[in-house]
């Protein structure tokens, strides 16, 4: 009986102890002036009302009510951690800029077990800049060469002519099929129609559904269907490596695979990990993009004149319907600025995820060793004193594009800065030529609009009433 009161006792004592210390740290970080905030219910904090979907081109009750309440830094409890939130421009970009000196990439359990280890996204140090190098050069030698370009304009028109008999659409699911396709054919040599494409499109939507769940590790749940996906598109990715060392050859112009298999600084497993990040990376946020500007121009008639006159002047510059080259897409001002707009009344990525990995003081805040950052991109391209009338759709804002992007940060900076920006949009672009000068559209539902869920979706998938304008067939080389 003794023995137990005693132990009773010393644990008594050590929660004292643990107690005196947490309250003289956080006392210890409120006189480092600590932003003010709230940090909700235990364990689950305000995670719930921060996720919360919204639409796209709004910042959403949470974020409004705090900046409005505790200014454009609070404190919070977010993905089961202290958070720090930024709807500070020059603070989100002191974050960027720092990354792995005082911030680090720290993306919530579920994204981490169902992107992998490798995965770009979470790796730092060494094997980041090894597999970033990789990543790099790949889209480096893609986003110019002639062959790359021929290929996205003979998907685009082969995407056209599928229309051409159908007066309705789903339009998102047709963006994320045309830029999967793209990837996949870019990548690996694999043709849309192969039954190859139609699985790894099936497992790739899978795996995209877990990355919001719950990481509950019981089958039949979406966390546990995108963690066996992605082993499934592993062991796709890996297969058609050792098919291509065996020498069991498809005809194929050669891809990036034999890129990196040519360099053979990487194992199988990094190799096929980097493929993955790469058809991650390079699928869905097109998409949403490619999505998020036709519901734009949708509803900006002014807008899709013009643009529709600038392509209708590169494309009488070519004859004979040759095909689109480097120095056309160059020509693409205005559709430059469309792009940029859309991103920045759009919001394709909210946020992104980090830790700080030592106490920082910016300007006036103290963000203590330890605690989750959040800079959110949203907030400042849709901050009324950055920009006026920010919700309106006005692709003119971007003639003085240096300053605008001071203000806007939709591929994130640093170390991690998106590798695949320019790729994306010259994508877009060549999609964009051959859809306006064959389609004009309206959104078919009102309340069809963009919906942060934190990824950006559209209820009813963008139904658009389609109709063929006539005026060109395109290059069908
Ligand atoms: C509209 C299109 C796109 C948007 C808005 C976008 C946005 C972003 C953002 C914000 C990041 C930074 C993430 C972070 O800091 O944690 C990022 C990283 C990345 N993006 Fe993109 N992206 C787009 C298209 C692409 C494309 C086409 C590719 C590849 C073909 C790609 C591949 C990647 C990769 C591999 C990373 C990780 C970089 C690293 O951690 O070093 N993205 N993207």
């Amino acid at each position: 009986m003794e023995d137990l009161l005693l132990v009773i006792l010393f644990l008594f004592i050590v929660l004292c102890f643990s107690l005196l210390g947490v309250s003289h740290l956080f006392a210890k970080q409120e006189r480092k002036n600590l932003p003010s905030g709230s940090m909700g219910w235990p364990l689950c904090g305000e995670t719930l009302a921060f996720l919360r979907p919204h639409r796209s081109n709004s910042m959403g009750n949470f974020i409004q009510q705090h900046c409005s309440r505790y200014g454009k830094v609070f404190k919070s409890h977010l993905f089961g951690s202290p958070a720090i939130v930024s709807c500070d421009p020059a603070l989100n970009l002191f974050i960027l800029q720092n990354e792995e000196k005082l911030f680090q990439a720290n993306y919530p359990k579920p994204m981490v077990d169902v992107l992998g280890r490798l995965s770009l996204l979470i790796s730092s140090g060494e094997l980041h800049k090894k597999l970033r190098n990789v990543v790099v050069s790949f889209i480096t030698a893609s986003k110019s060469a002639p062959l790359f370009l021929l290929l996205v304009e003979k998907m685009s028109v082969s995407m056209m002519d599928s229309w051409k008999e159908r007066r309705k659409i789903a339009f998102y699911k047709e963006a994320k099929k045309f830029t999967l396709d793209l990837m996949v054919r870019n990548l690996l040599s694999i043709e849309p129609e192969e039954p190859l494409a139609f699985k790894i499109l099936e497992d790739f939507e899978t795996y995209m559904k877990g990355f919001v769940s719950l990481p509950i590790y019981i089958p039949g749940t979406a966390y546990a269907k995108a963690v066996k996906a992605r082993e499934r598109l592993s062991l796709t990715v890996m297969g058609i490596i050792r098919e291509r060392e065996q020498n069991i050859s498809r005809d194929r112009e050669g891809d990036f695979l034999d890129v990196i298999m040519a360099k053979q600084s990487l194992s199988y497993e990094e190799t096929a990990s980097v493929v993955l990040d790469l058809l991650l990376g390079g699928y869905e946020t097109t998409a949403i993009l490619i999505a998020l500007i036709v519901y734009f121009l949708g509803h900006a008639p002014k807008v899709f004149e013009r643009l529709k006159e600038e392509h209708q002047a590169i494309r009488k510059s070519k004859e004979g319907g040759k095909p689109l080259n480097w120095e056309d897409y160059q020509k693409m001002e205005f559709t430059y600025n469309v792009i940029h707009e859309a991103m920045r009344c759009g919001n394709v990525v909210k946020m992104v995820h980090r830790k700080a990995v030592k106490d920082v003081i910016f300007k006036d805040y103290f963000i203590p060793s330890g605690w989750k950052v959040l800079p959110i991109f949203t907030a400042a391209h849709l901050d009324p004193t950055l920009h006026e009338n920010p919700s309106e759709f006005n692709p003119w804002r971007w003639t003085d594009h240096k300053e605008m992007s001071r203000k806007v940060m939709p591929f994130g900076g640093g170390l991690r800065f998106c590798p695949g920006a320019e790729l994306a949009k010259v994508e877009i672009s060549l999609f964009l030529h051959h859809l306006v000068l064959n389609y004009r559209w309206k959104i078919k539902d009102d309340d069809d609009f963009p919906v942060a869920y934190p990824y950006v979706g559209f209820p009813r998938g963008l139904v658009l009433d389609i109709e063929g304008t006539e005026e060109l067939v395109g290059n069908k080389n």
